[in-house]
């Protein structure tokens, strides 16, 4: 069985920070979105995987390789334009040579991983297997209606959802699925919809299984999803000190911090996640909060945030929530006179003040 990753895409619900940095990048508890997705691979025994990537493809490759620090084998398949999943499948009909393989996309995270779904899929031997998940806004997703242990129907973004059941982003296929891809027509945004090719192999008498998922699934397209995603990653991590804190400090609960960071006179309190050669001075770093590399967090408190490598946030009045934080962003406080803001701001940047 072999795996197939989505990693094109535009990212539009993540500007400005997808105008210059792949979304399957982004960290959630300081690891790419994307390694989640290598690892319920990879855990799940599959050791060839294709990777789809667009425009932000030489990013892509130069943090994933070759597979060789996962033990797997990665191959690129390029995407022209992000023209939809079913697109991404169709381009990667060599790549698959008629194998069965999991889809799955690259900004999504699964609690429990793949593994039982892969087994599942690989004893049932259905045509396809599809994960699904209960949701209070069918209206926002694909919807599945079933009848026993098929899939009768699919309906993208219902008006009047059959069922709460929305597709989660990992599916199972075996080769029926390229004649699908190469039989259905673009939908009105120009797209080949995976939910298309899927009705396809149902009208077409094949099977298609459906899976309830146990456990959370997040897919990380949005901010809110993603600081979501950064909760619960680090709601399983365990203490692991290794920079320094000195005697004023008081660092409790699940925290990590990682080689040569410098706390001083601060309060952290996990679950929290401070990267290497961060230094944290004066301040305070409140639980759910990940900071990635090489930042300084000073005369600060700061929660439920996610701050990127090199950034320097300092003397801020206020606690800073539920914020997402580019690379080697500067925050800092102005001086007292005049009495005003500054701002050098990237295009779609989203700032709130009190
Ligand atoms: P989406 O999040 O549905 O699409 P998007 O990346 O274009 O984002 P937005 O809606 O914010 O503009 O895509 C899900 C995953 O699949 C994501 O990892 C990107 C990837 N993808 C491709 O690789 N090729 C494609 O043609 C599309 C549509 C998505």
């Amino acid at each position: 069985m072999k795996g197939l990753i989505l990693s094109g895409g535009k990212g539009t619900r993540l500007r400005p920070l997808t105008f210059t940095q792949a979304k399957q990048l982004v960290p959630v508890a300081n690891k790419p979105v994307l390694f989640y997705g290598i690892e319920a691979l990879q855990e799940a025994g599959i050791e060839e995987i294709g990777i789809v990537v667009g425009d932000t493809k030489d990013e892509i490759k130069a943090a994933v390789g070759d597979g060789s620090q996962w033990g797997i084998k990665i191959t690129y398949i390029e995407q022209e334009a992000p023209l939809g999943l079913a697109h991404a499948v169709k381009i990667s009909e060599e790549f698959l040579d008629k194998e069965p393989f999991v889809m799955y996309l690259g900004d999504n995270i699964l609690k429990s991983g793949i593994k039982s779904l892969v087994d599942e899929f690989k004893e049932k031997k259905p045509n396809s297997l599809i994960l699904l998940t209960e949701v209070p806004n069918p209206q926002m997703f694909g919807v599945a209606e079933l009848d026993g242990e098929r899939v009768k129907r699919l309906v993208e973004k219902p008006k009047k959802p059959a069922s709460n059941l929305a597709l989660v982003g990992v599916y199972m296929f075996d080769s029926h699925i390229f004649e699908a891809v190469n039989a259905i027509k673009p939908s009105w945004r120009n797209e080949l919809e995976i939910t298309d090719a899927i009705q396809y192999l149902i009208e077409h008498g094949l099977v298609v299984h459906p899976h309830l998922v146990s456990g959370w699934w997040k897919d990380t397209g949005k901010l809110e999803d993603i600081l979501d995603a950064n909760r619960l990653i680090l709601e399983r991590i365990t203490r692991q000190v290794e920079g320094q804190v000195d005697e004023e400090s008081k660092v409790s609960g699940e925290v990590i911090i990682e080689k040569d960071v410098r706390v001083e006179n601060s309060i952290i309190r996990g679950p929290a996640i401070i990267g290497a050669k961060t230094e944290v001075i004066h301040a305070y770093v409140g639980p759910f909060t990940s900071i990635q590399k090489e930042c300084r967090i000073v005369r600060t408190e700061i929660e439920n945030s996610i701050v990127l490598q090199g950034s320097e946030i300092c003397d801020i009045g206020s606690r800073i929530d539920e914020s997402l934080i580019g690379r080697e962003t500067k925050i800092y406080k102005c001086p007292p006179k005049p009495s005003v803001y500054r701002f050098m701001v990237g295009d779609k940047s989203e700032i709130g003040i009190k």
